[in-house]
């Protein structure tokens, strides 16, 4: 067997381990939670074999197009292998010891239970709400110090292999900069969240200057000292509203951002992909990735409705049938093309 093979099958097992234990916990924790609060409301979906088939599906093809990735060497093979093992260890108690304040708040359908100490005039009226019932929404170092985990036990154990769609895109994109230097070429991650995107960015752009942006300062925090310790110059992070973007006209070369339009109410998103539009420089490449859409994943309808339903996402039912691809277009974006990876819909177009 060549060592290639050993190093896919290592992959392929520590992915199907994540997954296992994603599923696990998902399974042993809302029983737990039906068992002691039986009015909580969970909706369990159920599963058949057909639907089973098709998540398998997926999440295989998401694998392979991950490893093939790396194989082409659009970014390093260590990413797929980057495990931060001793943060989950530290990160797991505190979810199990969070649970009962989640499921309270889920029964009582509490949704803007939030620190006292935060200023609200600061922040727009759809984020103050503590989004899948999470202690403190985006307001607290202790919700920031255990958000990757809870991503990483969501999606079953793919979060960064589907967050890592977004650079092929991107590296195709910057083509259209391959005559100027790398490090005079800037990357803007919008909404960057506690780090895990930037250090897959890092990865793949050594070079290139990165800034993160986001609304929470314990987000940036949390942010900050993942990747203190990533090789290459050091990332830009920066408080600031993905609607006002803290830049000037055409700054940056590309856009991404994983994760936030169905966080957002319809207009917002709109208002937010002028501002991508603004800030890029023509030429410059916008890629966001997102939650697959009913269109073009109608298969897994059942599992989306079940999200909405369970967890508190306010905007998620209107963002499934949301035409972003039109959107995009109407903002003055070209080249729009989207594709689907098992839960992550990513799409690319250039100003
Ligand atoms: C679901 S998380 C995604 C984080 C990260 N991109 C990831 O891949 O895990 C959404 C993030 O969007 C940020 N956010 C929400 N609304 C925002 C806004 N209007 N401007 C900037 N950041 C925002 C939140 O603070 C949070 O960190």
């Amino acid at each position: 067997m060549t060592r290639e093979s050993i190093s896919k099958i290592a992959y392929k097992t520590l992915q199907q381990s994540k997954s296992i234990a994603g599923f696990a916990h998902k399974q042993i924790s809302s029983r737990l939670m039906n068992f002691i609060l039986p009015d909580s409301k969970i909706e369990n979906i159920d599963i058949d074999k057909n639907l089973l088939l098709e998540i398998q599906n997926s999440m295989d093809f998401l694998r392979e197009e991950d490893w093939n990735d790396a194989e082409k060497n659009i970014y390093p093979k260590k990413l797929l292998f980057d495990e931060p093992w001793l943060r989950y260890l530290t990160q797991y108690p505190k979810i199990w010891l969070d649970m009962p304040n989640t499921w309270d708040r889920r029964r009582k359908q509490n949704f803007d239970d939030l620190p006292k100490s935060i200023e609200k005039d600061n922040y727009p009226q759809y984020y103050l709400r503590n989004f899948h019932h999470q202690t403190d929404g985006y307001l607290s170092d202790f919700s920031a110090s255990i958000y990757d985990l809870q991503v990483e036990i969501l999606f079953n154990g793919s979060a960064d292999s589907m967050r890592r769609r977004i650079i092929k895109p991107i590296k195709e994109g910057l083509e259209n900069f391959s005559n100027r230097k790398k490090s005079s070429i800037k990357i803007l991650d919008v909404a960057t969240g506690s780090g895990r995107t930037l250090k897959q960015l890092r990865g793949a752009f050594p070079k290139e200057k990165i800034t993160g942006i986001d609304l929470s300062d314990s987000y940036l925090k949390e942010a900050s000292r993942y990747i203190s310790d990533l090789d290459g110059d050091l990332i830009e992070l920066i408080k600031g509203n993905a609607e006002e973007l803290p830049f000037e006209n055409d700054s940056f070369q590309c856009i991404s951002c994983v994760y936030l339009f169905h966080e957002l109410p319809r207009t917002i998103r709109d208002k937010v992909l002028n501002e991508f539009f603004r800030v890029l420089e023509p030429g410059g490449t916008m890629v966001l990735a997102d939650s697959i859409q009913i269109s073009d994943s109608p298969n897994f309808t059942s599992i989306m409705e079940n999200f909405y339903k369970s967890f508190h996402e306010p905007f998620y039912c209107d963002y499934i049938k949301d035409n972003i691809n039109s959107k995009i277009e109407k903002v003055g974006f070209k080249n729009v093309k989207s594709k689907s990876f098992f839960m992550t819909k990513v799409w690319s177009a250039v100003k």
